[in-house]
């Protein structure tokens, strides 16, 4: 079954067809709900489910929400709805407290934390699904979900409309998950405003054109209500800026007024997600009880759309499901090409003397890198005789490249694999008697790991080391010279990730 025992740590590894299949059950699940018919929606009843929610941060909606549908459900519930009282507050980091969950036989862990990708880093860690409740300014998926519900719920259709998503798009989670889940569907336009210390950041920019969705930056909130048939206010997350004077600047330019509305279109819907801050709203009050806003009942919408993540994901639901399954990308693959030798004798008209003998020579080399290679290939700790310097290359003498030459030297295949995620787009020679006996072409590996001071370059990521967690940084191939962060999905070129 495509759900049984799913994580839902993201909403970008569900397909269309999976989201869609989710909302129709939801929508089941909501009439159920309404009816109280009860045989409908207690699927859990005489299994002895038990859930986790463990909340690092302040919560109404997601995490009662998830407990209502839990207990409709048929199961129970255990865990915090704040780190006060806990261990936490003793230091303990979130491996030990999901060890202990884990330990009590909880049969999944709903989880919302501060660090980017903690919900991914407990995914990996725990064998029972995991539900991300929301994890720093990353995503919040099951909202996405709620969300997209409502959508469907108010217009009919999740294609060919114009979506606003304004306030706070840097820091707010929430409109990450959203943007990446409208991307997969056809003919969306969206639409967005923000000040622009609150710009949506670049890599969702990119994930927007790559999906060819046709984006406006609206200078004014206004003239975006005016343009959209549906609209996405969300709060400035004040409590994950590091410089509250971004805070200052984007407070008091993003309030939807009751004016606003009505410059709308008809079947226009204001949504959500909540709160509202009262000291700096971003729906005026006036607005509540309005019949263009959505946010009430899309709250409302979370209760069954979570009882159906949660089903599915016990395998209570879903063997009806016969759409497009999410796979992975090739996560194997080589990081290396055999080039051809040619049997030529090595050229003596070159700024860095050849190897004499036996060794390697890591050539084309992305300029400067050389000291952070051998740092990595721990040359100097071992002793070796190397030569490394940037130089210009003989056979393209506008360009510049970097060399590194060790005497007596051979790769394991894992300092290999560390030069190809350092370095892609190199070339490794192995020198036997001053001649070269085998060249390879370096690619990115598919899946980057145990690279001595690898490290996210987003410092809210759980796999930052300041942050004490012991989570050791895996980076993703994104493209030939770019990663991802495996946790946080940071986007970074290679040569930041040292
Ligand atoms: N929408 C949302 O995440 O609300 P809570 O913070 O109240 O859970």
């Amino acid at each position: 079954m495509a759900f049984k025992d799913r994580d839902l740590t993201d909403i970008h590894s569900f397909t269309t067809d999976e989201v869609m299949f989710i909302l129709d059950k939801a929508v089941e699940m909501k009439r159920a709900l309404a009816a109280k018919d009860v045989s409908r929606y207690r699927l859990a009843d005489g299994k002895d489910l038990l859930a986790a929610l463990l909340f690092y941060e302040n919560s109404t909606r997601t995490r009662t929400s998830f407990e209502i549908a839990a207990m409709r459900l048929g199961m129970r519930t255990t865990g915090f709805s704040s780190t006060e009282g806990t261990s936490v507050k003793k230091g303990e980091s979130l491996r030990h407290t999901l060890d202990m969950y884990e330990a009590y036989l909880c049969d999944a862990v709903i989880m919302r934390h501060p660090l980017d990708g903690s919900a991914r880093f407990a995914a990996d860690h725990l064998h029972v699904p995991v539900f991300n409740a929301g994890d720093g300014k990353h995503e919040h998926p099951t909202q996405t979900l709620l969300d997209l519900f409502t959508i469907r719920e108010h217009l009919g259709r999740l294609d060919n409309f114009d979506m606003g998503i304004a306030g706070d798009l840097k820091y707010g989670r929430t409109a990450h998950s959203l943007a990446i889940a409208l991307a997969k569907f056809e003919g969306v336009r969206l639409h967005l405003f923000s000040h622009h210390v609150l710009a949506l950041p670049d890599v969702l920019m990119e994930m927007m054109k790559e999906h060819g969705v046709e984006v406006t930056i609206h200078e004014r909130l206004d003239e975006m209500a005016g343009a959209t048939d549906i609209m996405y206010q969300t709060r400035i997350q004040k409590e994950r800026m590091p410089d509250l004077s971004e805070y200052d600047k984007a407070k008091s330019m993003s309030e939807f007024t009751g004016a606003m509305i009505g410059k709308t279109r008809d079947g226009f819907g204001l949504m959500h997600p909540l709160p509202i801050d009262k000291a700096a709203p971003s729906i005026s009050s006036s607005l509540d009880g309005n019949p263009k806003a959505l946010y009430k009942v899309q709250a409302g919408n979370g209760v069954p759309t979570r009882l159906t993540e949660l089903a599915l994901s016990f395998g209570l639901l879903g063997d009806d499901f016969d759409g497009e399954e999410w796979k992975d990308s090739d996560l194997n693959g080589d990081f290396f090409e055999d080039l051809k030798v040619e049997d030529r004798p090595v050229r003596t008209d070159v700024s860095i003397r050849p190897l004499r003998k036996n060794g390697v020579v890591i050539d084309h080399m992305r300029p400067y890198m050389e000291d952070v290679l051998v740092r990595m290939l721990k040359v100097r700790e071992r002793g070796d005789i190397y030569r490394a310097a940037t130089v210009r290359a003989l056979s393209r003498p506008e360009s510049i490249k970097g060399m590194l030459m060790i005497e007596d030297r051979e790769f394991t295949q894992e300092e290999l694999r560390a030069v190809a995620a350092i370095s892609p787009g190199c070339t490794v020679n192995t020198i036997k008697e001053a001649k070269v006996v085998r060249k390879l072409r370096l690619k990115l590996p598919a899946v980057i790991e145990n690279i001595p001071h690898m490290a996210c370059s987003n410092k809210g990521c759980i796999s930052r080391s300041e942050h004490l967690e012991s989570v050791k940084p895996v980076m993703r191939r994104a493209g030939d010279e770019k990663v991802r962060c495996h946790f946080c999905d940071q986007l970074m070129t290679s040569a930041e990730i040292v």
